[in-house]
């Protein structure tokens, strides 16, 4: 059993981390969840999953929360930053997944290392802020942090079993977002309900606007310089409307090596709750019609 407690799991990546549990009960157990403000969302999952701990961001939200669990046996963690900090550090939980939006969970993810628990990172916001930090903390108490962000997931896969020196560089795919090849006179007339389409993936508001002005490529390039130690010039990003290529690493003999997968979050995080191992899935191969 991997034991695993979900930072944000009332959110976009935090319900597809549950379904990948569905899909592995018998291999994966919810130990710790932690939300923000929904109450309602949360209440459902601890009765389904019945964690040990659980923790929300405010103590309003903690108070409509604790009638609803009546009964499930989860110890209440805390609210803001100390109930993230003892989700992720229950001595229970094997691997950390940080999937909640924004920085408050930057003192979890460090505590959680310093427990020498296993990351799993989706969250940018943290690396974006702190990357030499954290991921200085991973080096000295020799955690991994095993990335969830689609395009970096791509690249720690086909970086595997490679070394450093052998990198030549990264290239981050990008989709271009709802509003690619539009004129700058179009773009005057577009609507934040515009921005939210976002042609190939299903996330959450924030980082679908950022995808949309193409900022998130520009968080991504900062959490792939922290993540595998390189350069900022040794990083590149093409457009890739199709989002099929999730990204690409040329090593220093010239070979590229790309990974393709469906635009289906469940496969990133699969890929970190399971490594260094692969586990079936019922996702669909993108190559297969
Ligand atoms: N969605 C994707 O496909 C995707 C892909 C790559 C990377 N990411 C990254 O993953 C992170 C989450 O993205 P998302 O799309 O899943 O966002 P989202 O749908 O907006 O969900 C955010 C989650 O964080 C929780 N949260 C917000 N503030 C909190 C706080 N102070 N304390 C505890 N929990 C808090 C929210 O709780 P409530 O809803 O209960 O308030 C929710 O569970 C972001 O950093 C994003 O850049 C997402």
């Amino acid at each position: 059993m991997r034991r695993i407690a979900i930072l944000g799991s009332t959110g976009s990546i935090g319900q597809s981390a549950l379904a990948v549990v569905d899909a592995h009960a018998d291999r994966l157990a919810v130990v710790g969840l932690a939300a923000g403000e929904n109450d309602q969302r949360l209440a459902e999952q601890i009765r389904r999953y019945c964690p040990k701990v659980v923790a929300m961001a405010t103590g309003l939200a903690m108070d409509r929360l604790r009638p609803a669990v009546a009964g499930c046996g989860a110890e209440f963690a805390g609210v803001g930053r100390d109930g993230l900090v003892a989700v992720a550090s229950h001595p229970d939980v094997d691997l950390v997944l940080c999937a909640s939006s924004g920085t408050e969970a930057l003192e979890a993810v460090l505590a959680a290392i310093e427990h020498r628990k296993t990351i799993a990172l989706a969250n940018k916001e943290v690396l974006v802020m702190a990357g030499g930090i954290v991921t200085e903390a991973a080096a000295r108490h020799g955690v991994s942090i095993l990335p969830v962000d689609s395009e970096h997931n791509a690249i720690h896969q086909c970086l595997h079993g490679r070394q450093t020196a052998e990198l030549q560089r990264i290239i981050l795919t990008a989709s271009g977002g709802p509003f690619r090849g539009r004129s700058a006179s179009q773009l005057a007339q577009v609507t934040a309900a515009d921005a939210l389409k976002h042609p190939t993936w299903r996330m959450g508001k924030k980082i679908t606007i950022d995808s949309a002005t193409l900022m998130n490529k520009g968080l991504e390039v900062i959490e792939a310089r922290w993540l595998f130690g390189v350069r900022p010039d040794q990083i590149g990003v093409v457009v890739h409307p199709q989002s099929v290529v999730h990204s690409l690493v040329e090593f220093v003999d010239g070979s590229m090596i790309a990974q393709l997968g469906v635009t289906d979050m469940r496969l990133p995080i699969q890929y970190a709750f399971t490594y260094p191992e692969r586990w079936r899935t019922s996702l669909p191969s993108c190559g297969r019609p």
